[in-house]
């Protein structure tokens, strides 16, 4: 049984909606939602520094954000009991688009969200070719390994992932991999761009922009579009170095470019192989498909 009927200011059911903090937090678990009290308990945090709870409670925890602040919610008090309660609420308004949305919540194993927005946790391979963990109805379809990781392996699963301010708030998520083959790409800032199958631009924003790389080092960066690029025509790469005592007008050797949707890890990642990428120029490449392995 996977219901729960709490007294607070939205009752959450079956899955913990921002459970209620101020009551709960620091209480021993038998007072509070704890992974103990079903089959499966997965939980989503929205609001842990105001009516939410900070400490992961089940199975797995989904910050939303962070759990802090969600975007589109009031940001001063003056907007009364909307200021405090809309991000509490979108715990739930989450679930509710999980079901009715056909992007995929796709969520990051972390330690912690500025880990996250580190761009340090991009892998998605500890659970295989399941992918990372989606929130909302879909969570379920990870019961197993999250039991198993839960109850076998004592792992604590906290996942994180950013969500747009407006309904259904689920953003798309690729994983951008480069390798390249010289060893001077060092301090420079990526730009990650698709284009669609009409050609127009979707900006992305990139975790932790400034990176380094190093000779035939696979590099992945994680990247957030607003809108899905469903066929993929052109990958835009810039790389920006702002002290040009290293190296202003270089030319980077690439062995690969690979992009993979992270939202739909059923779509095929596409590639780039061996270009030159000019430092400071945003360039536009047709992809295609990856051939397997690393090949040089
Ligand atoms: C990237 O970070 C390094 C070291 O943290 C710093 O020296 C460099 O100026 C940064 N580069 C950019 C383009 O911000
Ligand atoms: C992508 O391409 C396929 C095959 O050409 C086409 O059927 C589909 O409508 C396209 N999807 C979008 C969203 O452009």
């Amino acid at each position: 049984m996977r219901v729960y009927i709490f007294l607070c200011l939205m009752c959450w059911a079956r899955s913990g909606l921002d459970p209620a903090g101020p009551k709960f937090s620091g209480q021993p678990c038998d007072f509070r939602l704890d992974y103990t009290d079903a089959k499966f308990v997965d939980v989503i945090h929205s609001d842990i520094n105001g009516l939410g709870i900070n400490e992961p409670l089940g199975h797995i925890d989904f910050y939303a954000n962070g759990g802090k602040k969600q975007p589109g919610c009031p940001k001063s008090i003056f907007s009364g009991v909307a200021f405090i309660k809309c991000s509490h609420q979108r715990a739930v308004y989450l679930f509710i688009a999980s079901l009715e949305t056909t992007c995929n919540f796709i969520s990051f194993p972390c330690p912690s969200y500025k880990d996250f927005h580190a761009g340090s946790c991009v892998d998605c391979d500890d659970f295989k070719e399941k992918s990372c963990p989606r929130l909302g109805y879909q969570a379920e379809l990870w019961k197993d390994v999250l039991k198993e990781r839960k109850e076998k392996r004592f792992l604590r699963t906290t996942v994180f992932l950013d969500t747009t301010g407006t309904k259904p708030f689920c953003s798309y998520y690729f994983v951008l991999s480069i390798t390249v083959l010289d060893n001077n790409m060092k301090n420079g800032c990526i730009t990650f761009k698709l284009l669609n199958q009409l050609g127009m631009v979707e900006e992305s924003r990139v975790y932790e922009k400034n990176r380094s790389f190093y000779q035939l080092q696979e590099v992945k960066i994680l990247a957030q579009f607003s809108n899905d690029v469903v066929n993929i025509s052109g990958i835009g790469l810039g790389y920006f170095q702002s002290s040009n005592w290293q190296c202003f007008q270089c030319n980077y050797n690439i062995h690969r470019v690979m992009v993979q949707s992270l939202t739909y890890p059923e779509r095929p990642p596409l590639c780039i192989y061996n270009f030159v990428l000019k430092g400071n120029e945003e360039l536009f490449l047709n992809p295609s498909t990856c051939t397997s392995g690393f090949g040089l």
